[in-house]
Formats: C-alpha cells, structure tokens, sequence
C-alpha cells in the first residue's frame, strides 16, 4: 500500500469471547463433545423467549410500518415510554430528546469512544467487558486504561486505585462503571457509586455507566441506577434489549444523556454523537416498535424475577461446587449470569497440566500452546481445559483485559442435570490440574 493502511489502534481489538470458538469447533471434529460456556446469549443457551413477548413481536411484524426507516434518535414512542419510566425510577429528569437508539449497545459503545477526542481517556474497570477495553485503547492509540476490582472485596472498584489514576494522568476524562458487572456478576454498593460521583466532581469528568444487566440484578442486591445518584454530574448511561428480554439478534441498544447543559464540551460531544448516528440514518426499527408493549407489560417484572432467582441459584451452587478447590476463588454473583473464577497467585502453574481427551485432540492442542505466549497462564489452562473436558470458557487475562488470572463462565445453563455436570467436571478438571 502506498501509505499505512492500518489503524494505530487496531492492536487494540480483541474478543477471545469469540476467538476461542474456531479452537472449540476443530476439537468437537475430533470427537470432544462443547459445552459451551463462553457467549452470553441466553437464547443460544436454549432459553425460550415467553409465547406473549413473541405474540408482541408477530404482531409488529405483520405491520408494514416496521419495516420503514425510523426517526435518526429512535422511534418516537420508544423514547417517550423510556423518558417516563426511567425519570420515575431514578427522580432524575430524563427528556426523549436525550436518548438515542444504536443497533445494540455494542454500536453504542464503539461510537461513543470512537467519537471521543483521541487525547481524552476513559478510566475503565479490570477485568471488563472486552468491547469498552479494547474500543477505547482503539481510540486512544494505547492500552485501555485500568482500575482494579477487588476479589478482597467482592469485586468491588479499588477507589484509592481510581484516584491515584486520575491524579497521575490527567488524559484522564471519563470514568467507565459496569453495574451489574460483566464478568464479576457483582451489583455496586451505591456508597461506591456516590464516591465515583464525587471524583468526576472534584477532578471535572464525565461518567459512563453500563447498565444492560440492570434489569437482572438479582431481588436482594441493592441495584441504584448511576442516574439516580448524578447530583449535576455529566453522565452517558448504556442499556439495551439483549440481554433482559433476551434478544440479543434485535441489535437495539440507546445511550441516555444526563446533564448535559453541565459542560459545553460535553454538549458538543453528545451533539457529535448525534450527528455521527444521522449520517447512517437510523437503528433497527423493529425491536424499538415493540419496546413499550414488551417491557411495559405487566408480565414484564414476573418474568425478570423468575429468571433472576434461576441465576442465583446457579450462582451459589457454583460456588459451593468450586470453592472446594484450594486456590479457587468464586464470589458469588449479584446480578446478570456471569460467574468468574478467580484463581490465587500459585494456583496457575508452568509444570501443571491437563492433557487432551484423544490423540488428535492432544495434537491441536499442542499446537494451540505452541502459538500462546506462555506468560498468559490462565489462557493456556483455558485450552487444557478445553480439549480435556470440552467446557468452552474464556480466559480472564486476555478476554477481559484483566489484571488477575482466572476463568469466566455463564450461568445460562437451564437444564439442572447439565449444569450440575458441567460443575462436578469442572471441579474434577481443576482438582486434576493442581495435583498433577
Ligand atoms: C457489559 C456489556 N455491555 C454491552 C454489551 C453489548 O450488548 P449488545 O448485544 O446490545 O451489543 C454486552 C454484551 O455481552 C455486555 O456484556
């Protein structure tokens, strides 16, 4: 090419949440049955959507209307419904004039970084949900920006770690909260939440919260959406149909814009956004038809709940199953259906191992381990793993951009006998590693 072609940021990208899925397909042509336990797709896990949610949608469907462009921002009664039911909940002013539709939180987020000056960062948790990590390093040329959830301390966010970063790197402009969080399943005390409120105070920053899983923090954690707790803050809240209907395939996720008159960059900002959304015309029309129908119907709240307690269930009996392990540590989770596994500092070691259920599958997986940098230790035991016992998770390090080793695997498991399999393998695998 007669100039450089690629991004400076595209080192950056990385989704091992998927990557790991063409090493799982060519093991199960060996004969290793997949328990796949990597996407975080409830459907693909063989949830069932309830008959009166895809009652809502046929109905839609048979209307020549929602096969037409909608309005740029979203379709008017989407955000007038989420105007109202949000400003109830949180008591902070929320006008329709400030949500704006994307194809999936994943769209969102990728433009909210993308639309972001390069010199201003985003401070951003670790572990984290692979897309902020590696959109926002993208944007910002470098690696993504951390700060330390505490397995000390139910995964909650380091807050001396938070203001040692802002203090030392004054790029910093955004604070990245992810409550319920993905992988930690772990809810924010809203004692924490105000703290961040604060800091984004004292040092004139903005906040972005990632609530997706808001909807599915289980009944006794104390859930507080960052929206209710701004006090003037500037803040972006993400949040999307994907995970709580399910419907991840609707692609319909929307920002909400909180005090935006608060900053004139930040207005100018959310302005940017804006344009950037209008110049590819508009979202999926669609899933924004059904939104009010589907999350305004009073089957909504018992639906959520059924499946919340489902979740916790799992949750606990996870970490009642691997917490056997010496050197397994498994919190269990407050919301969404996530479970990570973390592993303490001598668990992981070089002269472990796991071998492969069959010569074949023994081959592949050497070859995997020969191409792996052999400091990522939780991903090698992730592959070991693999080829092993078949369970398909992701590895901590490498697939959420994070500072401590461990696993991460879903809860979306419904068939009792299987995951309780799924968990006894598991435990066995990890008992096998650390005597071997
Ligand atoms: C924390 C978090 N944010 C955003 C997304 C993206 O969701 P969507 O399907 O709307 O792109 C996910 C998906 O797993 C997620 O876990």
């Amino acid at each position: 090419m007669r100039v450089n072609i690629v991004h400076p940021g595209a080192g950056e990208l990385q989704y091992e949440i998927r990557s790991i899925v063409a090493f799982a397909q060519a093991l199960e042509k060996t004969g290793i049955d997949i328990t796949w336990e990597n996407i975080g797709d409830p459907i693909a896990k063989g949830e069932a959507v309830p008959v009166w949610i895809t009652d809502i949608v046929a109905d839609a469907a048979r209307d020549s209307f929602s096969y037409a462009y909608s309005p740029t921002k979203g379709m008017n009664e989407a955000r007038e419904f989420l105007s109202q039911a949000r400003t109830e909940e949180t008591g902070t002013e929320l006008s329709p004039e400030n949500i704006l539709f994307f194809n999936g939180l994943g769209d969102a987020i990728t433009k909210t970084y993308t639309w972001l000056n390069p010199i201003a960062r985003v401070l951003g948790p670790s572990p984290a949900y692979p897309t902020h990590s590696s959109v926002e390093g993208a944007h910002g040329r470098s690696r993504h920006l951390t700060y330390n959830l505490d397995p000390q301390n139910n995964w909650q966010p380091d807050l001396e770690d938070i203001r040692n970063k802002i203090q030392y790197n004054p790029n910093i402009t955004a604070l990245l909260v992810i409550n319920p969080d993905n992988p930690t399943g772990m809810v924010y005390d809203p004692e924490i939440l105000k703290e961040f409120v604060k800091l984004a105070k004292e040092f004139n920053l903005f906040i972005i919260a990632d609530e997706i899983y808001a909807n599915l923090a289980y009944q006794d954690a104390e859930f507080v959406s960052l929206a209710s707790l701004l006090d003037g803050v500037p803040a972006i809240v993400m949040r999307g149909l994907s995970k709580e209907v399910p419907w991840p395939g609707s692609r319909c996720g929307w920002l909400e814009f909180y005090n935006t008159d608060a900053d004139k960059a930040f207005a100018t900002y959310i302005t940017s956004l804006e344009e950037a959304k209008m110049i590819e015309v508009c979202s999926t029309t669609l899933p924004q038809v059904v939104l009010p129908k589907i999350l305004g119907d009073s089957r909504y709240q018992p639906y959520i709940v059924e499946r919340t307690k489902a979740y916790q269930k799992r949750g606990k009996q996870a970490a009642d199953t691997l917490n056997q392990i010496d050197g397994v540590q498994v919190i269990e989770p407050k919301g969404a259906f996530y479970l990570t596994i973390n592993f303490d500092d001598h668990f992981l070691q070089k002269s472990r191992n796991l071998s492969a259920q069959n010569p074949e599958a023994q081959k592949l997986l050497d070859q995997k381990l020969s191409e792996t940098d052999e400091s990522e230790l939780d991903k090698i035991f992730c592959y070991q793993l693999l080829a092993h016992t078949g369970i398909c998770t992701v590895p901590l390090t490498s697939g959420f951009n994070s500072y401590r080793p461990g696993l991460r695997m879903t809860l979306l498991e419904s068939d009792e006998s299987v995951y309780t399999h799924t968990l006894d393998t598991l435990q066995k695998a990890l008992y096998d590693y650390v005597t071997s």
